[in-house]
This record gives structure tokens, C-alpha cells and sequence, in this order.
């Protein structure tokens, strides 16, 4: 290509080099996007490759007719590097919440008080672990054999790298005395020096050097040759157990011993703690170490030492609610604010973003940054030219922290927060009392907010659709083949064009179709998340599911909530009946009630569930565990305070075993529960004569005893 296009600003080009640009920006951009994610050896950093993404999108808007058929290959994405088997986990590789600040731990301590309801003076031991920046693992032993080893993958899935894994010495092959199955989980990681003697290797070869030693150890494990990965200095630190068929101790502590029994290597900083106090003093003595330890650190995890405590708390989401990672302090940066963009949520909430002057944060390349919301643009007084401070926190996105004012240039203007959303409807965005955003009230007119929303709807959590993401659904709705949800299920109409595609092979289409066909039956709670409502997450989606039963009666009750109460009832004190079942349900308040009417309440909303009826296959929502649980299906209500568990532990347990927990006594109530101190729940279940447990009778119904 002669280099005087490669410079030309997209509107000095004609249609011809404008053809000639794409196709050869297409090219490199496939490659990159091969390195990345195919090999996890890009040869260009972040912003670079942004900056190629962004030109050849800034082109693609002038020419949008040459653009369409020139996208660069939207098949790679993050799919799983080929040649290596996928593995189920027996067990789910689960992730951890995290705490910023001595208030965070201190407050992680108390929930367990509360959920465990201990008594004041009765000590919880945490150990306190560091945590290390590499990459998970999970080892399957046999009969004390090492039979398989897998990545963490999203949690659910991962994908065998056992030849890998065999390569590392810190991996026992045969452990004495291990119960007949046992799976240990522990991190990949690579010494700092033995990464930079790695890098220095590489690069006299006329390599690529690795960014950090954790990108160095992902690079090394993901090697279809093991010898190559043999030849990398791979190291394993042993910390917590997947599938066992018999307990593997009583206490983490004793796990660990236990580990090194076999062979394992623990860390040599854990330390049992017994108070908030000695946690954060660990965590003082592990931070200043940190500089000098000879691998990388990002926090330190602190674990509720008692294993069958463990059990009672359980996990909510993806993450167990007996440990927590106490992350340290974010790195900071000095950069130049070259823009402030405003993208559009599904939902409709605009948030401006920091375009960067790309800088190194910690190991990492940042380009963008968030900026929350116009009251913290004009909170921190950011204008485009100004030199900002910049911090990233692990995986969280990177923030803007203030402005070096010395440094603002003489021609700098405040920013204006935009009055009209950036689509080219350029619908007019309104900021609601008590509300931090301002919106779009285009709702699904709004180009943004509809591709937003197929976003959602395709989502990990939501349809979960391999081979469908972000960059898929963009390029599919741009050409009109995916408007709405429904749509997809659609796209095997298409099959033929879309196997013409650029990127696109037989294959790739053949997987992406039958992907689609898999998620034709879902359960009524994904559906609903998927829809994308306002404040309706997971949690909320269950709860909504496991009330309504079926999409019809959620739907009708939505709907019937929404009529508006008439005459002297308009004042809304006193609710219809549909609302007030919705918000009976525990945890459900005015403020979600309001966006469930606001979805139903949306013009298209009913059309596009209409559409997904047609082609979905949507189940009733099922109750966790079939019938044989007594309570399963039942409405209660706890009340008072109880003397054998927390609140949340009592709601968590009704409802693994099938249960509705309300928060107030109707009709509909089949047993409340009281505590001592009952008040006036108590008395309202007496009047309407619904059936009152105490603590005994209720344990010893769903214990069975
Ligand atoms: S415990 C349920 N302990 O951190 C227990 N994780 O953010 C889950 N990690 O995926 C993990 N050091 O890769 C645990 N001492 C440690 C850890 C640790 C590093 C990683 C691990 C996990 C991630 C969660």
C-alpha cells in the first residue's frame, strides 16, 4: 500500500483507496486478533491495536457498502485456543469478591458473624494467604495418580492441559494416601527472574517479549508442544481442592499441612489469624514484602479457617461467601486526555469515557479510562488536553483519579455534557431526580441501547450463546440480519449468506448455528435476565422465576401491576394486588417494581417477547430440588430473631430447598417462622391463620427429623 494512505485522514480518501486501506487494515487486524487470542502472543500493544481498530472503523463510516464486506474476521473473539480438549469441571472453579480497605474486611467478617449468627465473643479464624498473579489450575488425582489437568477456563469449562502440567515440578505425579478422587487447585506462575531471563532469551532469538510474568506463564501453558512448555520455568503453589470423595481435613490450615504431606508447595506466608486485626497486620507485613518476593503478588486472600463453616456459607454467584481477596492499592500513572467519548448503555445511561494517551499502568497498557457520570467530570474539572492521574486495580476498569492542573494547557475549554444522545437519532437525555445519569429516552429506537441490549441478551450469564459476542452481534445488526433477540434464532435462514462472509468459514457458521439451536430451550430465569431490565440481575431474575412460574403469569402480573390504581387509590398507598405480590417478594422494593412496570410499559417490549415465544422453548422454572423437599414450592416468612442461624443463612437454606421466602405475611404465607422478639409479622399470621413454625419445628422439618 503506498504510505501516503496509510496517513491520509479517512475523509481525504476516495472510494478506491479507501477499499484499499480497509482490505489491507482487515488483514492486519485478523492477524493481531490470531496473535492475541489464538497464540496469547500479540506482537503489539492494547492501544496500537485500538488505534488500527479505530481507523479502520472511522473509514468504515464513510464507506459503509466496501466496509461490510471487508470486516476484519469477527470468528476469533475470545474462542478457546484450538487443539487443546475442553474439560467440565466436576466442581465449578469459582472466583473471588474482592475488599479495598480495612472497612471492606472488617465488614467481610461481620456478614459471617451474621450469617453464621456466632456470638460476640466467639473468634473466627481466617487464614490469610497471598494472593498470586498467575494463572489457576485444577489437578485431578486418581487413586493417587495425576490423570488430568485443566485450565480454569470460564469457571464451568476449562480445557486439558495435562501434558502441560506434567512438565512443571512443582506437580506431584502420584500423591501417598490421597482419598480415591481428589482434585487440587492451585496457581501457575513464573518467578521474576526466571520471566526475565525468559524474555531475554526471546528477544536475542529475535522473540517476542512477554509484557509481565503472568502473560509469560499463560503464553507457556497454552503451548501445543509440552516441550516448549518444559523448557519454560513453571512453578505451582497448592491452595484449595475441587472434587474429593472423602474430606480432605477439618480446617484450611490442616488442608495445607496436608498438601505439603503430599508434595505440594504452599505458600510460606500464610499465616491462621484470628481477629480482623491480625488479618490487616498480614496484610501490612505481606505489602511490604511485596517489592522483594521473587514472584508477583496482587493481594492477599484471607479464608474461614473451619471447613464444615465453609459449607454452611456457601457461595453467592460465583464466589464463596467464606473467603475474600484483600486487594492492594491500585497503581497510578500520569497520561494526557486526548478525548472524552460518551458511550450509551442498554439501559440508556450515558458514561462519559477518557480517551487516553496510551500509558503503562502496572504492567498493563491503558488507553481508555471511565469517567462514571457528568457529575464526576464535573467534580474532577477534566478537560480534553489536560495531563490526568490514572489508576487501575486488577481487573477493575481503569479510573481517572484528578487533574495535575499545572499542567492544563492555556486553550482548554470545560467539557459540555452532551443534551442528546450520540446516535444519529439524537433523542434528547434527561437526568431524573436522585439520579446520578443521564439517559436516552430513545429506549430500543436508540441504536446503541438495542445492540447493547443483544449484547446482554447473548451474555455468559444470559443465553450464553458460543460464538456469539460483542463483536458479532455488532457487525450482524449492522447489517440488519439481528435487531432483536428473536432474530437469532432466525439466522440459520441466512446460512447461506452468511457463510460467504468474510471470516466466516463453513465451519464457523456451521458451530455458530448449532450454538443457537442448543439455547432454543431455556429456563424461565435466564430468560428473563436476558431481557436486560433495569436493576434485574441474576438474583432478581431467580426470585422473579421462581414466583411467577411461567412467562405468561410473570407476564400478565407485570402488566396488571402497571394499571394504575383509579380514583382515591391513584395516590399509590395502597397498591394493586398484582404489586403487592411483587412486592411481597423478599428483596423485591418499590424502586424495581417501578423499572419491571417501566420494561412492560415500553412499546416494543410485549412484540419482541411475542417474537421469542415463537421460537423459544421456555421452561417453567424449576425448583431446585424436586418435590421431596416439604417445603419445596412454599411461601414463608422469617421473623424475630433466630437463635441456630443468620437471617440469610435461614433465607439461602429455605431456598436451596425449594422455597419462597417473603417478606411479609399474606394469604398466600404457608409458614412463618418465628424467632424470639416476633412483633406484629407474628400476630398477622395468627389473625390470617396461617401456619406458624418455631426455629425447632422448621429445622426439624427440612432436616427431615
Ligand atoms: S482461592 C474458592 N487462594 O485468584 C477459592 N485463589 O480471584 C477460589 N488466586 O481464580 C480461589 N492466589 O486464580 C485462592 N491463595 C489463593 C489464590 C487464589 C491466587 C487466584 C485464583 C482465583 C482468583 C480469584
Amino acid at each position: 500500500m503506498p504510505a501516503d494512505l496509510t496517513r491520509k485522514e479517512p475523509a481525504e480518501l476516495n472510494i478506491f483507496e479507501a477499499e484499499e486501506v480497509l482490505a489491507a487494515l482487515a488483514v492486519e487486524i485478523a492477524h493481531h486478533d490470531e496473535r492475541y487470542h489464538g497464540q496469547d502472543d500479540p506482537e503489539i500493544s492494547d492501544a496500537e491495536y485500538d488505534a488500527l481498530r479505530r481507523r479502520f472503523d472511522a473509514i468504515a463510516e464513510r464507506f459503509p457498502s466496501i466496509a461490510r464486506t471487508l470486516a476484519p474476521s469477527t470468528a476469533v473473539g475470545a474462542a478457546p485456543a484450538t487443539g487443546f480438549a475442553k474439560v467440565t469441571h466436576s466442581r465449578p472453579m469459582l472466583s473471588l469478591s474482592n475488599a479495598f480497605d480495612a472497612e471492606e474486611v472488617a465488614e467481610f467478617e461481620a456478614r459471617i458473624r451474621r450469617f453464621l449468627s456466632l456470638a460476640a465473643e466467639e473468634p473466627v479464624e481466617l487464614v490469610a494467604e497471598p494472593k498470586i498473579d498467575g494463572l489457576s489450575a485444577s489437578l485431578r488425582y486418581v487413586n493417587g495418580r495425576f490423570v488430568q489437568g485443566a485450565t480454569r477456563g470460564d469457571g464451568t469449562v476449562g480445557e486439558d492441559i495435562t501434558r502441560n502440567l506434567r512438565t512443571i515440578d512443582d506437580i506431584p505425579n502420584r500423591l501417598e494416601g490421597a482419598p480415591e478422587t481428589l482434585e487440587i487447585r492451585g496457581e501457575v506462575y513464573m518467578r521474576k527472574d526466571d520471566f526475565r531471563a525468559l524474555n531475554q532469551a526471546q528477544e536475542s532469538a529475535g522473540g517476542k517479549a512477554f509484557a509481565n510474568p503472568r502473560n509469560a506463564a499463560a503464553g507457556s501453558l497454552r503451548q501445543l508442544d509440552s516441550t516448549i512448555t518444559a523448557r519454560r520455568k513453571l512453578r505451582f503453589f497448592a491452595y484449595s481442592w475441587g472434587e474429593v470423595t472423602e474430606r480432605p481435613a477439618d480446617t484450611q490450615a490442616g488442608f495445607l499441612d496436608r498438601l505439603r504431606g503430599w508434595g505440594f508447595q504452599t505458600n510460606p506466608l500464610t499465616r491462621l489469624c484470628g481477629s480482623v486485626d491480625e488479618l490487616l497486620a498480614q496484610y501490612t507485613a505481606i505489602g511490604e514484602q511485596r517489592a522483594t518476593l521473587p514472584y508477583d503478588i496482587d493481594g492477599v486472600v484471607y479464608k474461614v479457617n473451619r471447613l464444615d463453616w465453609q459449607d454452611r456459607l456457601g457461595m453467592v454467584s460465583r464466589a464463596p461467601r467464606w473467603a475474600i481477596a484483600h486487594k492492594f492499592p491500585a497503581e497510578q500513572a500520569e497520561t494526557i486526555l486526548r478525548a472524552i467519548d460518551i458511550q450509551v448503555g442498554r439501559t440508556g445511561a450515558l458514561t462519559p469515557v477518557a480517551r487516553l494517551e496510551p500509558v503503562t499502568v502496572g504492567g498493563v497498557v491503558v488507553s481508555n479510562a471511565t469517567l462514571h457520570n457528568e457529575d464526576e467530570v464535573r467534580r474532577k474539572g477534566v478537560r480534553v488536553g489536560d495531563t490526568v492521574v490514572i489508576q487501575r486495580a486488577g481487573d477493575v476498569i481503569p479510573q481517572v483519579v484528578r487533574v495535575i492542573e499545572e499542567k492544563r494547557p492555556a486553550t482548554s475549554v470545560p467539557f459540555e455534557f452532551p443534551s442528546v444522545c450520540p446516535c444519529e437519532l439524537k433523542t434528547a437525555v434527561t437526568r431524573l431526580e436522585g439520579e446520578a445519569v443521564r439517559r436516552c429516552g430513545g429506549g430500543l429506537a436508540c441504536p446503541f441501547q438495542a445492540v447493547e441490549r443483544l449484547k446482554h441478551f447473548v451474555s455468559r450469564d444470559a443465553f450464553d450463546i458460543e460464538g456469539l459476542g460483542e463483536k458479532q452481534i455488532q457487525a450482524f445488526w449492522q447489517d440488519g440480519l439481528v435487531t432483536q433477540p428473536g432474530d437469532i434464532f432466525r439466522l440459520k435462514r441466512h446460512e447461506a449468506a452468511l457463510k460467504q462472509r468474510e471470516g466466516w468459514g463453513e465451519k464457523s457458521v456451521d458451530n455458530l448455528l448449532a450454538a443457537i439451536e442448543e439455547r432454543r430451550t431455556i429456563g424461565l430465569d435466564r430468560m428473563i435476565y436476558a431481557l436486560g431490565i433495569r436493576q434485574v440481575g441474576q438474583a432478581t431474575a431467580r426470585l422473579l422465576a421462581a414466583n411467577y412460574g411461567t412467562l405468561d403469569a410473570w407476564r400478565a402480573a407485570m402488566l396488571e401491576a402497571g394499571k394504575t390504581p383509579s380514583g382515591d387509590d391513584a395516590s399509590a398507598e395502597k397498591p394493586n394486588d398484582a404489586l403487592a405480590d411483587l412486592l411481597n417478594i423478599d428483596q423485591i422494593g418499590m424502586s424495581v417494581a417501578n423499572d419491571l412496570i417501566a420494561f412492560f410499559a415500553e412499546e416494543q417490549t410485549l412484540d419482541i417477547v411475542a417474537d421469542l415465544e415463537e421460537e423459544l422453548d421456555i421452561q417453567p422454572f424449576a425448583v431446585p430440588v424436586a418435590g421431596d423437599s416439604p417445603v419445596a414450592g412454599k411461601t414463608v416468612v422469617f421473623t424475630g430473631t433466630l437463635a441456630t442461624m443468620g437471617r440469610s443463612e435461614a433465607k439461602a437454606r429455605a431456598e436451596s430447598l425449594g422455597a419462597k421466602v417473603a417478606g411479609s405475611v399474606s394469604k398466600k404465607t404457608d409458614y412463618v417462622i418465628v424467632g424470639a422478639d416476633a412483633g406484629s409479622k407474628a400476630a398477622k399470621a395468627e389473625a390470617l391463620g396461617v401456619a406458624i413454625l418455631s426455629e425447632e419445628e422448621w429445622t426439624a422439618m427440612v432436616d427431615g427429623t
